[in-house]
């Protein structure tokens, strides 16, 4: 796949623009991780010589012998071609370029505000080696005004003017985990520059591998865009979670009125489940929330809304079980089906939840995580002697089980579906008292 796309040097940059001379930039990738890596080999593909620098001696070393630590489809084959092809390699120190592209992580802290140490640190790394007409571009989340008013104050420390001197932007990842190299080259993108000018050039550099559109507009804009995307999904999963507590009281299956309602041209809601996680959406929010709380009502909302539904689970399990508690297997715990990432899951929350009711036992089924012990539990060991089967998360292995087999092997076979993964009519013929979040009644 990779190479039937071309790799090939493209002219690129201001300098190559204007003069149509092939043109190869020196590129620092500050951060090797899950953005930073794919980003180092698409540009070290797209014909540029490309250092990727990391704090992680593991991932530097790795790269070095070209090899990934980190698991994504196709990365592996196009680190081992790049390196082998010599446009790329690692090391621990931040070395001397023509553009820096910081891709370090912005996690939340307990105060769910952005922790932006990582990205103070990576640019003040820079300052030793900035010279004038260098670019600067920062891909990580961030809050909005972060690469105006930390950026540009940080890097101004070099002695250079930011905005004269140096080519600085924000340009944010959109890319779907298992899918990153591919949305990389065709994803549309946005470039905010703290300049007009900075935003061409850095548009000119992603050229080299972007086949999307590539759309300008200034840092704060970009920055805002960026959260607003992962903020519309949190919202309207809210929404979702929602109509599913309402639905649940007045015996209505959310999940016929989320299809049905859908079918309307210009409706698309999303689906109720317990909770939302992952290092984006339910993260990226909150750095709106903390620039404007008196402001963002809707949106902090929608995250707490989210952020509740482990405990709603939990209500509906403890309605389910026999009053003196019980066996609860549950199956998955992964933030999202089919990935090996439990980042900010809902579920480990769920089943912290779960703990707590006195009385009730927990076993976890999920073969793509250790949790644990959980991807060496099949599901019907997890369900032996059980009294609820808890499904949580629809990774593809748990579509089909033998259910006459689980039904048989738990203490009670009771089912609480979270994903409207299952078909309740099937189950109930298998000897299922089937459950399903986001509807109150049993079908049967
Ligand atoms: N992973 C995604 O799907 C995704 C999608 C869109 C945006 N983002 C954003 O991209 C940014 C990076 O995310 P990620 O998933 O690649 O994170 P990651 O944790 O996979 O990788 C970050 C890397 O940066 C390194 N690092 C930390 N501090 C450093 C420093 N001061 N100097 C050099 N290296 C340092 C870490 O060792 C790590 O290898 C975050 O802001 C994230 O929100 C991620």
């Amino acid at each position: 796949m990779l190479r039937e796309t071309q790799w090939v040097k493209r002219p690129r940059a201001t300098v190559a623009a204007v003069s149509g001379e092939w043109v190869h930039m020196i590129i620092s990738i500050v951060g090797i991780g899950y953005i930073g890596l794919p980003t180092a080999v698409m540009f070290a593909l797209g014909g540029h010589r490309v250092v990727g620098m990391d704090l992680n001696g593991k991932a530097v070393a790795a790269l070095n012998k070209g090899r990934v630590i980190i698991e994504e489809p196709q990365l592996a084959e196009a680190v081992a071609e790049a390196v082998r092809g010599g446009n790329l390699s690692a090391s621990m120190k931040v070395e001397p370029a023509d553009a820096y592209v910081i891709c370090v992580p912005t996690p939340i802290l307990p105060d769910r505000r952005a922790d932006m140490q990582a990205v103070r640190s990576a640019a003040e790394s820079l300052l030793p080696l900035l010279k004038k007409g260098d670019t600067v571009i920062l891909e990580s989340t961030s809050p909005p005004g972060t690469t105006r008013d930390l950026i540009a104050p940080i890097l101004a420390r070099s002695g250079l003017d930011p905005l004269r001197d140096l080519q600085v932007a924000y340009c944010p990842e959109r890319v779907l985990p298992g899918r990153i190299l591919i949305e990389m080259k065709e994803n549309n993108r946005i470039v905010g520059g703290l300049t007009a000018s900075a935003a061409v050039a850095v548009r000119e550099l992603y050229r080299s591998f972007v086949a999307g559109d590539i759309y300008l507009t200034d840092a704060t804009t970009a920055e805002m865009t960026k959260l607003m995307e992962n903020t519309y999904r949190d919202v309207n999963i809210a929404l979702a979670n929602e109509l599913a507590k309402i639905c649940e009281r007045m015996d209505i299956n959310a999940w016929d009125v989320i299809a049905m309602a859908n079918r309307h041209p210009r409706v698309h809601l999303h689906q109720p489940g317990p909770g939302v996680g992952g290092h984006c959406i339910a993260v990226d929010p909150w750095f709106i929330v903390e620039k404007q709380p008196e402001l963002a009502q809707m949106i902090a909302l929608a995250r707490r809304t989210n952020d509740g539904m482990p405990e709603h689970v939990r209500e509906r399990v403890r309605a389910l079980l026999p009053e003196a508690g019980g066996r609860v297997c549950v199956l998955g715990v992964t933030y999202k089906p089919d990935v090996d990432d439990m980042r900010e899951s809902p579920v480990i929350e769920l089943i912290r939840e779960l703990r707590l009711l006195p009385g009730v036992e927990v076993v976890v089924s999920d073969p793509h995580v250790d949790f644990e012990g959980s991807n060496r539990i099949g599901i019907e060991e997890a369900a032996a002697g059980a009294d609820l089967l808890l499904l949580a998360v629809n990774h593809k292995e748990f579509k089909a089980p033998d259910f006459v087999r689980l039904s048989a092997c738990m203490r009670q076979a009771v089912v609480l579906d979270t994903r409207n993964f299952w078909s309740g009519a099937d189950l109930a013929a298998k000897g299922f008292a089937y459950h399903l979040l986001g509807m109150g009644r049993n079908p049967s």
